[in-house]
């Protein structure tokens, strides 16, 4: 028997400049896919596969994200006193997703450091979820569901997401060194973070969620830092993989990636044909582009 996963830690005090001069006022994450921001499709995810309590690592320039979390009473009496009920209740709604934590990382020192930043929050011995929110996916059963049906499999192991990608695309990822493969996951001998091509051990490549055991935090204590000079997560997870191990599984989904413009058009595009009340208009939109 493994213990409930309930804590979620989403790394999001970048500063999106792919998406400028958007993101000079507005945080990356707040950019909407259909009608909701990116940020909140990763909250729907982990709600949906159980977890309580969300904890933002952010900057102080983000007090949009702050806002945007809280509820909103005035709203709320508003849309009550004009009675669109609809409305009140997919606000009222968001409410129930979880709560909600604030850490502020005072220095860009990259993905290994920001979830160092979280630390405090995590007991002992606590296994937690990572989210990166920049990767929005499309699946029946939500993503973190699956890792978690792994987690368990694996008696308490560390997960990590996987897509194989063209081996031309590795150098934007990390890639797992995959030990072998057991039934539907891999478990896993090493990681290199955006490797040349032809220097990357396979082209299965770590996509924005893991599952991660406590012990990443020693690691990451170290702050050692890697690729691009920064503290990268995939560094430290090396560290998990003594028992009960790190494993990789290729989910079942589509993943978008909103850290770029293209990924993000494609995720707007696939979610509005996800959207039964738009979907023939959208269709018919595109068959005459
Ligand atoms: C980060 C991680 C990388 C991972 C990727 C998934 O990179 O460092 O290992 O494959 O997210 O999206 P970033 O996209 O922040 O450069």
């Amino acid at each position: 028997m493994v213990n409930k996963i309930k804590k979620a830690i989403f790394p999001i005090a970048g500063l999106g400049t792919r998406f400028l001069p958007a993101t000079k006022t507005l945080p990356k994450e707040m950019l909407t896919v259909l009608d909701r921001p990116v940020l909140e499709w990763a909250v729907i995810e982990a709600s949906k596969s159980g977890i309580e309590e969300m904890i933002f690592v952010t900057s102080s320039k983000k007090n949009s994200i702050f806002e945007y979390f809280d509820r909103s009473l005035e709203l709320e009496s508003i849309l009550k006193k004009k009675k669109k009920n609809k409305e009140l209740k997919i606000i009222q709604n968001q409410n129930k997703l979880g709560n909600f934590t604030y850490v502020v990382q005072d220095e860009p020192k990259g993905l290994g450091h920001a979830v160092w930043c979280a630390k405090r929050f995590i007991n002992q011995n606590e296994n937690f979820v990572v989210i990166l929110p920049d990767d929005i996916i499309l699946s029946k059963v939500p993503v973190i569901s699956q890792m978690i049906e792994i987690h368990k499999k694996t008696n308490g192991g560390s997960i990590l997401a996987l897509q194989s990608v063209p081996k031309k695309e590795v150098y934007k990822y990390g890639v797992i060194d995959p030990e072998k493969k057991i039934n539907d996951f891999y478990s896993i001998k090493n990681l290199v973070e955006k490797p040349k091509p032809t220097k990357a051990p396979s082209n299965l490549t770590v996509v924005g969620r893991y599952i991660l055991n406590y012990k990443v935090f020693t690691q990451l204590e170290k702050q050692k830092k890697g690729y691009g000079n920064e503290i990268q997560l995939t560094d430290s997870l090396i560290s998990l993989t003594t028992n009960p191990g790190l494993f990789g599984y290729e989910f079942s989904g589509e993943r978008f990636d909103c850290g770029n413009k293209l990924g993000f058009i494609e995720a707007n595009v696939k979610f509005g044909l996800n959207d039964k009340s738009i979907t023939d208009d959208l269709k018919g939109i595109l068959r005459n582009i």
